[in-house]
């Protein structure tokens, strides 16, 4: 099949390397220069394990154009991907979104044959409906349900394992508001062999914002459960071993340490908070979820200073600054409370990352960076901040180390201690 992908971030991007290894031909629309030009050159403009490869052994079923004329006509089938971030009152900013849907809408004006957009931006119920269409109908002069289709596809994908997560789901949630795209969006993905829930616009969107509440829920949950662990001595990584065999309980996002972190988590639980007190219903278990994520990466610092009372002059390494392993977003990072902290606190910040340095760099340009993880052991004391697989193998010659994340083992270190365990 003919795609277009509108938005080339980490789901724009992933969405169009996996369509064109399976066989359809993918032309991407970004208004960043820098990111066509690499992906024309079969070169990811993001890290995230496996992308440069797809898209450099695929690069003739992809192109990248900031043409949305040619990227449209030459297609049948349009993801926008473009990115919906937080405003200052956690509402989400649709600016990009409705650029990019009128855009189209005016391309599709004159475009003879029947064209499906679909959704896969995360978006709040109700927007496809009540924001899209009515922009598409407006300046493509045409209807939607008949002329064009329209959809909303939700995408689960997890940094770091993106590709598989694309390739391999737990299931598509495919939104429909005519028959014509549902047919179609069937025939794209018939090929994958989980379940596909077919059902209306509206609960596609929420199935998006119920699924990450919910995750983000269920980490600050075992980090409320880790606080209590840590004050009694017990091991919260074994209560989790113990809570996750219960089938209805599962052991994923129990893992205890410093928080939620990302594009997503963060500027999905506001956005549902925000919208929430628009409609004027409580949500007092997702406030709370949001609460008890605030003050758990400050609790590493509270930690440091029970070995440290006295931070001001002292030289704290921080390891990791992406908001998880395998990626170099550093959006929502733990590390940002962290750093902010112990700056505040007086304290010199030395940090490394395999691969977030630049990006945190522009965030806090005046911190030391190191080139390699060993160059942090000069520190008075090292927190540990992502569980990169490479500081698991590091000697931390008797240093203190508290960690965020539970590192398998922190080697020959003098002291040690976990955030909840
Ligand atoms: N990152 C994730 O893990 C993830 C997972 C699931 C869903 N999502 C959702 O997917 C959407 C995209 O997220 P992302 O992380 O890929 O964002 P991103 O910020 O990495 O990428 C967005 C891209 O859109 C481009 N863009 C902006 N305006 C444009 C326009 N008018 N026309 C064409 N391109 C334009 C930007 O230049 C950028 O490359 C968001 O709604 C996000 O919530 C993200």
């Amino acid at each position: 099949m003919r795609l277009s992908i509108i938005g080339t971030g980490y789901v724009g991007l992933v969405t169009a390397a996996c369509f064109a290894k399976l066989g359809h031909n993918v032309i991407c629309v970004d208004i960043d220069p820098d990111k066509i030009q690499k992906i024309n050159k079969g070169i990811s403009p993001i890290y995230e394990q496996g992308l440069g490869d797809l898209l450099s052994t695929h690069k003739k079923n992809i192109t990248a154009t900031m043409d949305y004329q040619n990227a449209l006509t030459d297609t049948d089938i349009t993801f926008l991907c473009v990115g919906t971030p937080s405003m200052k009152d956690g509402s989400i900013d649709l600016s990009a979104l409705k650029k990019a849907t009128i855009h189209i809408a005016t391309i599709l004006k004159n475009k003879k044959t029947w064209h499906l957009i679909v959704v896969k931006s995360t978006v709040l119920p109700g927007t496809t409906q009540q924001i899209v269409l009515p922009l598409l109908e407006q300046h493509s002069e045409k209807k939607v349900g008949t002329d064009i289709g329209l959809a909303m596809n939700p995408e689960f994908l997890k940094e770091g394992v993106a590709i598989k997560d694309f390739l391999q789901p737990d299931r598509i949630v495919l939104g429909f508001y005519d028959e014509c795209s549902r047919t179609t969006l069937r025939e794209l993905y018939q090929n994958f062999t989980c379940p596909i829930v077919e059902t209306t616009l509206s609960a596609a969107e929420m199935i998006k914002y119920a699924s990450n509440t919910f995750l983000a829920t269920k980490i600050s949950f075992i980090n409320e459960i880790g606080n209590l662990c840590k004050k009694l001595g017990i091991d919260t990584y074994d209560v989790a071993i113990g809570m996750g065999l219960d089938k209805r309980i599962g052991r994923p996002f129990l893992d205890s340490g410093i928080g939620w972190g990302g594009s997503c988590f963060p500027k999905d639980v506001d956005a549902l908070i925000a919208w929430a007190k628009e409609l004027k219903e409580p949500t007092r278990i997702i406030e709370s979820v949001k609460e008890v994520n605030t003050d758990q990466p400050l609790r590493l610092v509270t930690l440091l200073q029970k070995h440290i009372p006295k931070l001001k002059g002292k030289t704290i390494g921080i390891l990791g600054l992406a908001f998880k392993p395998d990626t170099d977003d550093i959006r929502d990072s733990r590390a940002i409370p962290i750093v902010k902290e112990l700056l505040k606190k007086g304290a010199y910040v030395k940090a490394y990352d395999p691969e977030a340095m630049e990006n945190f760099k522009a965030l806090f340009p005046t911190i030391q960076y190191c080139m390699k993880p060993i160059d942090i052991l000069s520190s008075d004391a090292i927190l540990i901040t992502t569980k990169w697989k490479e500081f698991t193998t590091l000697d931390f010659q008797g240093k203190i180390v508290i960690d965020g994340r539970r590192l398998d083992q922190a080697k020959n270190a003098k002291i040690y201690e976990g955030v909840c365990w």
